[in-house]
């Protein structure tokens, strides 16, 4: 399965949703996350997040924020259309340490 990280916090580009076959992303208040049952692991999501916030799972920068994938894909609304990203988006791409912003 592919994982979204941290990066996705208060960035929630949505490029992601527009392009995934299964429909398998799910959102919380400032990120998305994948569901790990129904993602085919096609990749086509990871080169067009613009935070650069999806990794597959085998990669390292994914284990930290996989067990938040599969318990908040189970509980919050599936997203399948890029919506509005916050306006202030952009000032959080690229920012460090958001783990402690998480909300779900
Ligand atoms: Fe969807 Fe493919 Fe990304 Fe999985 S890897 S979330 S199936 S676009
Ligand atoms: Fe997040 Fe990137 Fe998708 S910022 S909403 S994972 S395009």
């Amino acid at each position: 399965t592919y994982v979204v990280t941290e990066n996705c916090i208060r960035c929630k580009f949505m490029d992601c949703v527009e392009v995934c076959p299964v429909d398998c992303f799910y959102a919380g208040e400032n990120m998305l996350v994948i569901n790990p049952d129904e993602c085919i692991d096609c990749g086509v999501c990871e080169p067009e997040c613009p935070a650069e916030a999806i990794f597959p799972d085998s990669d390292d920068r994914a284990a930290a924020w996989a067990e938040t994938n599969t318990t908040y894909s189970k509980q919050w609304p599936n997203m399948t259309r890029k919506g509005q990203p916050p306006a202030d988006a952009e000032e959080w791409k690229d920012k460090p340490d958001k783990a402690k912003l998480f909300s779900s």
